[in-house]
């Protein structure tokens, strides 16, 4: 404002620039004093002008950009197997934004939601378009491994950030890791190697048979239950790979009674964990073998759905919603209170630390999305207080986390729940193989 009064106190209204004045070689007496006070008069007249004409636009430009919005293009699935965890995700990223009044630095977030299904083809067609058309500042997705590595290449070549809040994919955080790519969540790796050790230490099982979706995480998953669970003396009985939309469990579980193992070791997710579960009980399964899995097998979203059926499976995972730290009780009340009573799931919990990363790391750069190598250190260097612990990521951009064993037993508000047995990992950093950036 004071550049302006100033402006039309000296310029009285005219256009300095088209007034010019030279000064003579020899300026006598009141002439010269004349001469002197019009030759400052229009001196400090240009100076402002080209001051003004630097600032104002200058002024008006940072105004404009500070009232842009920040773009977050959710690529999530809203239908098919994982809707649930899409669903979840999204909830705790809308909890953390609230929470800052969904605003950072003076910049409002928009977001925009599209539904990925499980589909890579579905998961690249909405990156490139909210990357190309919407321009999004973010990617925010996706959920499911096979997804993710379909939309590696528009982020990264784009330079598009995104932040994953779920698929394990190992790759992006190893050899096909990005400078753009960060996760909030884990990687396949991370709740399966522990568990291996785990199984065949204190569980003391030798004899495991294997059962996880046939895709990406479905495979990354085994086989990093493989990599320490056979050099710990175990021996895997059988590995069977159901589609990942796979309903009807029954000749699955038809083979694994002819079986001569111990134990069975999962990874299902979202409505396939609800009705594996359901499906294992049934079969009488639970009576001879005892099931074994991730966490995602039994997490909150689906542990209310399967009930009983579900008491006693131990699990491996980063997070429980019965952990007792002031950062979780914090989170799992602002949920339920946004969320009609609602428990949070692991996805709610990845969502909303999503939310948090942000949120810091655009506090740091003072909301400038545009300057990607302050963005990307501002990223890098985020440490939040999460329900789950400190939070900090890898070198490859993967979080450096503890893993759990939980059990689920008879407590809580839907009768049963996860409680934590054991510790499998402390601080355990994905190796990131191959990353270099
Ligand atoms: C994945 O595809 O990476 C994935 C999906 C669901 C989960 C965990 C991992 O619960």
């Amino acid at each position: 404002m004071r550049p302006k009064s100033n402006h039309s106190r000296s310029g009285g209204g005219r256009h300095p620039e088209t007034e010019h004045l030279t000064a003579p070689s020899v300026v006598p007496g009141t002439a010269r004093a004349a001469f002197l006070t019009a030759f400052h008069r229009s001196f400090h007249r240009s100076f402002l002008t080209a001051f003004l004409a630097i600032l104002l636009p200058a002024w008006h430009g940072s105004l404009a950009r500070a009232a842009e919005p920040v773009k977050l293009g959710l690529v999530l699935p809203y239908s098919s197997v994982y809707a649930t965890l899409g669903n979840d995700i999204t909830k705790g990223l809308e909890l953390a934004l609230g929470e800052a009044d969904n605003r950072v630095a003076g910049r409002e977030f928009v977001v925009l939601k599209q539904d990925s299904q499980v589909n890579p083809k579905v998961g690249l067609q909405i990156a490139t378009r909210f990357i190309r058309s919407d321009k999004v500042d973010f990617l925010i997705g996706p959920v499911a491994s096979h997804v993710a590595m379909a939309m590696r290449k528009a982020a990264h070549d784009s330079k598009t950030f995104m932040i994953i809040p779920n698929a394990g994919a190992d790759p992006l955080t190893r050899e096909q890791c990005s400078p753009y790519i960060f996760r909030t969540s884990f990687s396949n790796w991370q709740p399966y190697y522990p568990m291996g050790s785990w199984m065949a230490g204190p569980e003391g099982l030798r004899r495991v048979s294997l059962l996880a979706p046939n895709y990406a995480a479905g495979k990354q998953a085994l086989s990093a239950f493989k990599e320490s669970f056979i050099p710990a003396g175990g021996q895997v009985v059988s590995e069977q790979y159901p589609d990942l939309k796979e309903t009807d469990y029954q000749p699955y579980l038809s083979r694994l009674a002819q079986e001569d193992t111990q134990a069975v070791f999962v990874f299902f997710a979202g409505s396939s964990a609800v009705k594996f579960v359901l499906q294992y009980k049934q079969a009488g399964l639970d009576k001879r073998f005892p099931l074994y899995a991730s966490g995602f097998l039994v997490e909150s979203s689906v542990l209310q759905a399967q009930g009983e059926a579900a008491l006693g499976i131990k699990t491996s995972m980063h997070w429980a919603d019965t952990m007792d730290n002031p950062a979780n009780r914090r989170f799992v009340e602002s949920y339920r209170k946004k969320f009609g009573g609602e428990h949070p799931s692991i996805y709610a919990m990845q969502g909303y630390d999503t939310g948090k990363v942000l949120l810091q790391a655009l506090r740091k750069t003072g909301g400038n999305t545009s300057d990607k190598a302050a963005l990307r250190k501002a990223l890098e260097t985020a440490e939040i207080d999460s329900p789950r612990g400190p939070f900090r990521f890898s070198g490859s951009h993967n979080p450096i986390q503890n893993i759990y064993v939980l059990q689920v037993v008879k407590g809580g508000h839907l009768g049963v729940e996860n409680r934590i047995i054991g510790t499998a990992a402390e601080n355990l950093e994905d190796p990131g193989t191959g990353c270099k950036m």
